[in-house]
């Protein structure tokens, strides 16, 4: 006599992933709901939750986040993921956070993001044509949350020297395959801004970085002595409202008023230019964007 097959919460957990990754949001959210019924696991919780969120079951992703919670209080991504569906507003997105979303996501970021009709990039790209830029090969440029590399591409040709900062070691295996950075640092980019020299740099870039950092004014400040006189930073940032300041979005990531980057510009940087378009289409939504590029003063 046959018995049937008992699925483990692994297994489910494991399904919910896959479905998840898939974009099958419904059937990720069912397959989770029964890895919790097995096991009161943490993850499951989490992964529970990150379905609720994509179908926008806020309320229900709050309830499945806090009991993750409570299973594993010290986690950083269910803090921060807590965090942005509560309207709380941590200054930047943890480490812990950055690392579990690319570090695993790594080795199939290019091919994810180019089905996301991933723009970033190409609207820096854009900023430096209408600047009329020539392709000198003259500028020290520092890619900061260079990623995979898919930044730094576009701007190899107007580089004598492209340094890459980034803190997830997954992503900068991936850009050093590349093979268009001069160097790479692994390191929180607060954190590696503080080593540079003044003046070394005449241009920073950030494509699709600054979504996981909220507050800028210590960014700008620092910008502002790494730079050279008459220096570039040139990023893109999902849009917010006039007079929202920085806002933690329910997906985890960071929008920006364009008051707000003004205000953080102050006078050590004057907005030089501006570029909107759509930076990225998820689940047939676009998201829009802009790519500034400020000029230091
Ligand atoms: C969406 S990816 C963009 C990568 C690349 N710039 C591109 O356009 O493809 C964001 C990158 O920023 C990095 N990142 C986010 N916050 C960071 C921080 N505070 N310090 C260093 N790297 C950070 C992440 O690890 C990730 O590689």
């Amino acid at each position: 006599m046959q018995h049937p097959v008992e699925i483990d919460h692994i297994r489910w957990e494991q399904r919910g992933i896959h479905a998840l990754e898939a974009g099958r949001h419904a059937e990720a959210e069912s397959c989770f709901a029964k890895a919790v019924i097995q096991a009161d696991s943490a993850l499951s919780w989490l992964g529970l939750a990150m379905s609720q969120i994509e179908l926008k079951r806020n309320a229900a992703a709050i309830e499945s986040l806090q009991r993750a919670r409570q299973l594993a209080p010290q986690s950083g991504v269910i803090g921060h993921l807590l965090a942005s569906l509560q309207g709380s507003k941590p200054e930047r997105a943890p480490e812990t956070f950055v690392n579990w979303l690319f570090n695993s996501r790594a080795p199939h970021f290019d091919n994810h993001l180019s089905r996301l009709a991933y723009r970033g990039p190409e609207m820096l790209r854009q900023l430096a044509v209408n600047a009329g830029w020539p392709t000198d090969a003259g500028r020290n440029i520092v890619d900061l949350g260079c990623g995979t590399g898919l930044s730094g591409v576009p701007f190899r040709p107007y580089a004598g020297k492209l340094d890459g900062v980034d803190m997830v070691p997954g992503m900068l295996q991936q850009a050093d395959r590349r093979g268009i950075y001069d160097s790479l640092y692994q390191s929180e980019l607060h954190a590696a801004l503080k080593t540079f020299a003044d003046n070394a740099y005449d241009v920073a870039l950030a494509a699709d970085t600054l979504i996981y950092i909220g507050k800028l004014d210590d960014l700008f400040t620092e910008l502002g002595r790494i730079l050279a006189p008459g220096g570039t930073f040139m990023f893109t940032t999902e849009l917010g409202a006039p007079g929202s300041g920085y806002t933690l979005l329910p997906t985890g990531r960071y929008s920006h008023a364009e008051d707000y980057l003004l205000a953080c510009a102050d006078k050590r940087f004057h907005l030089a230019d501006r570029v909107d378009g759509c930076i990225r289409v998820e689940d047939g939504r676009m998201t829009a964007g802009c790519a500034y590029r400020f000029t230091k003063s």
